[in-house]
């Protein structure tokens, strides 16, 4: 064979390489597939580099003819592999996205919301409605000086009374002994004794609604509860405006209907003393278990500000009478929401949260 012929055949060689590659380039069904054949035939070790690798062994004529159609061939091949490598990728993408977009007919993942616990809401209710009454809120901490929890509250040491709220101590000492505070009682102190600084402005008129701590724990007592203090002083204030306030806020809370009364009781920092009461918001005064068949309920204490309570916040009782009632909010919420067991309130299960609508 001519040097000439054997050129020729060489081309020839390289033609069937080229279509050979051009039938799998269009068979081949994934981009990866498509340079698995570049590597076969455009690579270092590929079909086309070996025949390549011949050229050395022909003169110029036919170098320069087997040449030439190897780099056409091979420019054609590249960019058919091109070509066709980014239209198998552009579909390979169009269907790895079509497998993993979201399918929007599916139903979708519930987020329980929050809301406010049951208890917050029912001392919210309260603020409301006491401040339509005039009540500005005022507050104190719930550490607070025995001295404030008691003694200016004519709580006397060794008093019985003191023992009635088992108190939680913080720190004991001779002259001024930390406490939790057993009510919202100390927050009349606080406020009475800063306005006896401004010269006794009056009127005054608050309500204290925050936590309260005692060492107790059963079906209706929790260590830790709410309560909402109301506090009036003025020249002349009456048991008959604390009525009417208490029948206002009890008619707004539990509904029209409700029947407010006072009995004698005693506290020592009011003179004289009530306990009031609802009729039964579960038999309307009928009579039934939860009230043990009295009709009534008891929700607060009240009465007319001890002159003691005034006296020992600065105040001179000549020239100023005041009432104060206490209410407990657990209690309040309790007998709105026909919850028996105050408890409930605290072991914060999500179906009686849900029930109070403390969660939707
Ligand atoms: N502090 C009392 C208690 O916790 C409740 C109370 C009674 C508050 C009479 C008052 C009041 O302001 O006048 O048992």
């Amino acid at each position: 064979m001519s040097a000439m012929e054997q050129a020729e055949k060489t081309c020839g060689e390289i033609e069937r390489f080229y279509s050979e590659a051009e039938t799998m380039i269009h068979r081949a069904k994934s981009s990866d597939e498509v340079e698995q054949i570049r590597v076969d035939f455009l690579g270092k070790k590929g079909k086309f580099s070996s025949i390549l690798s011949r050229l050395k062994n022909f003169s110029n004529e036919e170098r320069k003819l087997v040449g030439q159609t190897a780099n056409q061939l091979k420019t054609r091949l590249e960019k058919n592999l091109e070509h066709r490598k980014s239209l198998l990728k552009e579909q390979e993408l169009e269907e790895s996205l079509l497998k993993d977009s979201m399918d929007a007919s599916l139903p979708g993942v519930h987020f329980p919301q929050g809301a406010l616990h049951p208890i917050r809401q029912a001392l919210r209710e309260a603020v409301r409605i006491l401040e339509l009454a005039g009540l500005k809120a005022a507050y104190g901490p719930e550490v607070e000086y025995e001295d404030y929890c008691f003694d200016r509250l004519n709580f006397k040491s060794g008093h019985p009374a003191r023992d009635m709220q088992a108190t939680f101590f913080v720190k004991s000492s001779q002259d001024q002994s930390l406490i939790l505070r057993t009510h919202t009682s100390p927050v009349q102190v606080r406020v009475l004794m800063d306005l006896a600084k401004k010269d006794f402005p009056i009127p005054v008129r608050i309500q204290v609604p925050g936590r309260v701590y005692r060492v107790d724990d059963d079906r209706t007592h929790s260590p830790m509860f709410h309560q909402i203090e109301g506090l009036v002083v003025d020249q002349h204030s009456t048991m008959g405006d604390l009525r009417a306030v208490l029948d206002f806020f009890c008619r707004k809370f539990f509904g029209d209907k409700v029947k407010v009364r006072f009995r004698p009781s005693y506290f020592p920092f009011t003179e004289p003393s009530a306990e009031v009461d609802v009729s039964c918001v579960f038999c309307q005064g009928e009579g039934c278990k939860v009230c043990k068949q009295s009709g009534w309920l008891e929700i607060a204490g009240a009465g007319l500000v001890h002159p003691e309570v005034f006296r020992a916040c600065g105040w001179d009782p000549q020239n100023v009478q005041g009432w104060a009632f206490g209410m407990g909010v657990e209690r309040l919420a309790m007998l709105k929401m026909n919850v028996p067991d105050l408890r409930s309130f605290f072991e914060n299960r999500i179906h009686f949260l849900k029930a109070e609508g403390g969660v939707q």
